[in-house]
This record gives structure tokens, sequence and C-alpha cells, in this order.
């Protein structure tokens, strides 16, 4: 990840601590975050902003890295939170996130979970249908702050399964009926409407479609407060052009100054380009085979990336700490699927049974969506700093996965 180095034993370092030894003490697979180089790169998010646009708040978007560490970081260094789910509020207040820095998502919400939003005190509700509407009349017994979720029409270049701003997508209200919405929020006394809210998708590589997406909004009933959404997209494998963050600001917050005007407050909520960089994933090759393809078989897979699987998302995977020929090699998973792949026809340092095996940028929802297909442990995640490893969640354990396994009587 950022700033990872080699030792003199040419051993690779995250965060001032040799990778071998992290696997010596917390096994594999290991999810590594360099914590310094996670707090610089999340400062660098809120200065970028926070200069050109002072009445501006950076969230994070809990969903791409939601364990109480991470979000307790984010907090530690002046963020808000993007919660969509009572889960994530509760694993953010665990982090010690302060709820009135919080904005409450979800395209369905329950009824619990907006009665915990509501009692928590989040700083807004954001409404994505009328049930919302009637939902939050309905508990609340003070004005709640929210914001409508608004479909600006942007189809973000991106998977498909990533995009979320078009009139047909699950999320916010369609276009034709905004105005109405806007109308029926107004007659509800509890529900006390400061703003709009949009998305447009996840990955996002072109930063004109943020620009498309403020333009949108404003043809829209002007409001105080506006939330843009995150999307902002990382570079994955060397071959990927990603804005900066000072390129995201800068255009991002131009188009709020130009179309919406410069006395409005923003909030962005980035999740992946926050994370994605600070943490490689370190697995351990458990066997290679030789044939037609050269199938370099690791002790995880899927079960803690599932990235690759659903979107196709390419990786760099390396052979660290070991120097020989490349050799041009899938590298797999252990669960039972072909679709169990996290990298195709990379050149590796030729691997063997044994070797340490990285996948970096492994930092934004793939500690996410981790799982126990073929009843897998899921991985331990590490921050390290200074030449200290801290455990930040601990590997999972059989006795976890039996936890909740009843006997029938
Ligand atoms: N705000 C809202 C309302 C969102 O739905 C999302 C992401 C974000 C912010 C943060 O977006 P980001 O900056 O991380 O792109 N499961 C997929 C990612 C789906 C993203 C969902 N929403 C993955 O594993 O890549």
């Amino acid at each position: 990840p950022d700033g990872s180095t080699l030792d003199a034993a040419g051993r690779l370092v995250v965060g001032g601590c040799v990778v071998a030894d992290l696997v010596a003490e917390f096994g594999t697979p290991l999810f590594v975050v360099d914590e310094g180089a996670l707090r610089a790169h999340v400062r660098g998010f809120r200065d970028a902003f926070a200069r050109r646009h002072p009445r501006s708040t950076v969230l994070f978007a809990s969903k791409a890295y939601p364990c109480a560490a991470v979000l307790g970081l984010m907090a530690q260094e002046g963020c808000g939170l993007d919660v969509a789910a009572g889960g994530e509020l509760e694993l953010a207040r665990a982090g010690g996130a302060d709820p009135a820095t919080m904005v409450f998502h979800g395209n369905a919400k329950t009824d619990a979970e907006l009665r915990l939003a509501i009692e928590a005190g989040v700083r807004y509700v954001v409404i994505d249908n009328l049930d919302d509407v009637d939902r939050v009349a309905r508990l609340a017994d003070a004005p709640v702050p929210v914001l409508l979720r608004v479909s600006p029409q942007v189809a973000a270049s991106t998977h498909e399964a990533m995009m979320t701003g078009h009139d047909t997508a699950k999320f916010g209200i369609p276009s034709g009926q905004i105005a109405e919405v806007i109308a029926r929020i107004r007659r509800e006394p509890m529900l006390d409407l400061r703003g709009l809210h949009a998305h447009i998708g996840s990955q996002v590589l072109d930063v004109e479609q943020f620009v498309a997406e403020v333009e949108a909004l404003s043809r829209l009933e002007r409001f105080p407060v506006y939330d843009l959404g995150g999307g902002l997209g990382v570079r994955y494998v060397s071959s990927d052009v990603a804005p900066s963050v000072d390129e995201y600001a800068d255009r991002l917050v131009d188009a709020v100054h130009r179309h919406l005007g410069a006395g409005v407050e923003i909030l962005v909520e980035p999740g992946r380009s926050m994370v994605a960089c600070a943490q490689l994933t370190v697995y351990r090759v458990v066997t290679v085979k030789r044939g037609p393809r050269v199938h370099v078989a690791v002790d995880g897979g899927m079960g803690d990336n599932l990235e690759v699987a659903l979107y196709g998302q390419p990786f760099e995977p390396a052979i660290i700490d070991r120097d020989d020929e490349p050799e041009v090699c899938d590298v797999v998973g252990r669960h039972c699927e072909s679709g169990d792949t996290l990298a195709r026809d990379v050149a590796l340092t030729r691997p063997r049974v044994g070797d340490l095996l990285t996948v970096p940028v492994t930092g934004a929802y793939c500690y996410t969506m981790s799982n126990n297909y073929n009843a897998a442990l899921r991985p331990a995640v590490v921050f390290c700093a200074s030449g200290t490893a801290r455990l930040a969640v601990r590997r999972e354990t059989i006795d976890d996965l039996l936890v909740r396994e009843q006997l029938l009587p």
C-alpha cells in the first residue's frame, strides 16, 4: 500500500513492520493496514475540501470498512460518517464516533433502525422513499433534520452493480417525482428538510460525472445543504488512471460554486478512495499447479475479496521477500468454484509452496464483504504504524463459527 518499503534484507515492510513477522504473529490470510498512510490520506482529503470550501464535511462511508477501529480512526481524524444501517451506526459508536456526526442512509430502513438513528441524534436522516417519510413522521416526537435523496439521472461509467444515479435505480426519488415528494415532506411537521442528497455510483474515474451530478442538482429547487455522495475511483493496477483527491475536490467545489453558490453547505461521502490504498492482504501459497494454466492457490480468496468475482476488479498480486524469474500465473483462492480467482495472467516471481503472496489495494469493501464460504475463517485486521502492529480485529475461530449453531431438539 501507500508507504510500503523493503528492508535491507529485501523483505516487505508496511508501517515499519516486516510483513513476514506479522504473518508469524497473526497468520494468513491477513489484512494489513498502514495506519500512518491511512491517517495522512484522510487528513489530506479533509484539507482538500476545507481549503476550497470551509463549509464542507467529509463523511467516511462506513460500508467501505465497517470495523470499529477504522470508524474510530475516521472520527479521530475529524470525519463524519455515512452509516447505512443500524449495525453500522452501532459499530461506529463502538469505535467512539459521535452520532451527531453521522448521516443515516438506506433504501429499506426499518422502524427499528429509524428509531435508533433518531434516538441517537444523527445529523441527518436521508429520506429515500415515501415510506421513509411516513416512518419518520410516525416515529419522531421532535422535528428530524432530513435530506432527500434524488436521482440526478447521471449514468456513471462504472460496473453496472455500482451505478446508482439513474431514474431506474432502486435508490432515491426518480426525477419526475421530486417536486411532489418535497411538497409532501414539507407537510410533515416532524420532518425538517434541509437539503438534497445524490450518489451516482462507485469506482467512478471520470470527475466530470460528479460535475454533471452537481449540474443536475442545480436544476432543482435550491437548498442550503447538499450531500454529494461518494464514488471517487482508485488506482487498483498500474495501468489505471485515477483522479487525485485534489483534482476531485477542485472540480467538485468549482461546480458547486458555479451552480449552487459559494454559500451552500456541502457534504461528501467517500468510502473506497479513503481506505483502498491503505491496506494489502497477505496470503500463503498452498499449492502451485502447472498445467495448461499455472494456478497459484492461496489460503484465502473470495471469502476475503469478492471484488474480483462480483465486479471483475483487476488486482496486482506479488510474491514477496524473494527473487526469481517471472512466471505468468493465475492466482486462485481456496473456495469450491472457478469464480474464486484473485487475478489472471499476472507475472509473479516464480511461485513456490509456502511463499507469501500480497494483494495490494484491498482496503475498500474486502473486509466488508468477507464471508464464510466453505466455512472459511475471516482474516484478522492489523494496524501497523512506526514499527508497532496492533490487532484491530482478531481472526475468526471455529468457535465463532459454531457460536450461533443450535442442535435441533
Ligand atoms: N454514499 C452512498 C449513499 C453510497 O451508497 C456509497 C457506496 C458511498 C457513499 C461510498 O461510495 P465509494 O466512495 O466507496 O465509492 N460493494 C461494492 C461497492 C458498492 C458501493 C456502495 N455504495 C464493492 O465491493 O466494490
